[in-house]
């Protein structure tokens, strides 16, 4: 067996970026395993420093990965930008760059002038294509928080200001329950997907708060919407993954009906630029600055849509924590980088370097 190389855990370059494939626990698991781990100090990550030095990490200087030993792999969460380069390294992080993304063939020619190699985390496939880490469950819970939060500002005529991150589950789902209390009224929501990672945690979030769910899959939609069940509903949490158009749950002419209850919907599939999107009332993404847009601008009983595509950065610590988990059977083997989803990812990156060396585009 391969000789185990020392895992380099660099800091974020993107700002306020808290969230880290590599927890505290997880460092401690791949110490045991004879693995040899190196952090990077960093001010934003949702675990201190102090943490991962108490399982036995070194610590390093913040951005000190371009001078580690050759044979490190640097793993990090978030894209390197291109003048960071050349890459010299192993690096494993999502990159958003297999998909001719502005900027592709130049960052992808720093490896090749460097001679480092890419392992992108959403390129970690197992044998049926399915990704072994994704940020899904917290991104229903936050989603269905958010959604809540909104409905209950619509009972004070107001909407939902900027969103900061939560320290935990427990103080999202508290301010929730608040919210929703200062209401008056309890409201019913519905989640489509709800047998998936994030409808698993809209449900979880909505259960929590004592809210009614009504949880629909392939098999609920599967006579095509729109749908008029739906629009009873105060909340509606999308949470679908599709890869292939289906008829809309709603349109713009369905949400007009004037026994709609339903006033917030929101979309944490987050596909407004696809055709597969089942919800086609809008076309951007919201922010966290401004996390609702106005859907139905009728005073008496507006609709809100929240479509924002980042929602696991609200709560850092706990999709840290399931990424890094999901991650880590695959770490404990990353000394064999010849095999399974690093051997996969590998050959994406093989393919994509060549088009960029080679100026096409595929
Ligand atoms: N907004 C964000 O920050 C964020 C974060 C993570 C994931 N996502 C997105 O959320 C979506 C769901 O991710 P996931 O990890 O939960 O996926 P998943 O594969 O775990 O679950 C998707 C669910 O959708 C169901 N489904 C598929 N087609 C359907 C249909 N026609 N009708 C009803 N249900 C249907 C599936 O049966 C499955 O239960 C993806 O599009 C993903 O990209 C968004």
């Amino acid at each position: 067996m391969a000789q185990k190389p020392t895992l380099w855990l660099r800091s974020e370059h993107k700002p306020n970026e808290a969230r880290t494939p590599i927890t505290p626990g997880t460092a401690k698991q791949l110490i045991a395993a004879g693995y040899n781990m190196t952090v990077e100090r960093s001010g934003a990550r949702a675990f201190a420093d102090n943490a991962y030095a108490d399982v036995g990490c070194g610590i390093v200087e913040e951005f000190s990965w371009r001078t580690a030993p050759s044979d490190a792999i640097i793993i990090g969460l978030k894209e390197l930008s291109e003048d960071l380069g050349p890459f010299t390294h192993r690096h494993v992080h999502f990159a958003h760059v297999y998909k001719n993304q502005e900027g592709w063939a130049d960052f992808l020619n720093q490896f090749n002038s460097g001679g480092g190699d890419l392992y992108d985390l959403e390129y970690l496939v197992d044998e049926n294509g399915r990704r072994i880490a994704a940020f899904g469950y917290w991104a229903g819970y936050v989603g269905a928080a958010v959604a809540l939060l909104q409905w209950a500002a619509q009972q004070n005529n107001t909407s939902i200001g900027a969103l900061h991150p939560w320290a935990s589950r427990d103080l999202l789902q508290q301010e929730v329950q608040a919210a929703i209390d200062s209401a008056g009224i309890t409201p019913k929501a519905m989640v489509i997907g709800a047998k998936g990672r994030s409808g698993g945690g809209a449900i979880e979030l909505c259960e929590r708060c004592a809210i009614e769910v009504t949880k629909w899959d392939m098999e609920e939609t599967s006579a095509g919407g729109p749908f008029d069940a739906m629009l009873d509903h105060h909340v509606m949490i999308n949470c679908v993954f599709l890869s292939a158009p289906i008829p809309p749950f709603t349109t713009h002419a369905h949400l007009q009906s004037s026994s709609r209850v339903l006033s917030v919907i929101s979309d944490v599939s987050c596909d407004p630029f696809s055709d597969a999107n089942p919800l086609p009332i809008y076309n951007n993404c919201t922010t966290m600055d401004q996390p609702s847009m106005r859907v139905v601008d009728v005073e008496s009983h507006p609709l809100d849509l929240i479509s924002i595509d980042h929602l696991p950065s609200l709560l850092p610590v706990e999709s840290s924590d399931e990424f890094a988990n999901a991650l880590l059977p695959y770490l404990l083997d990353i000394n064999q980088l010849d095999k399974g989803v690093w051997q996969r990812a590998a050959a994406v990156f093989k393919d994509k370097c060549a088009q960029a060396q080679n100026g096409v585009k595929a």
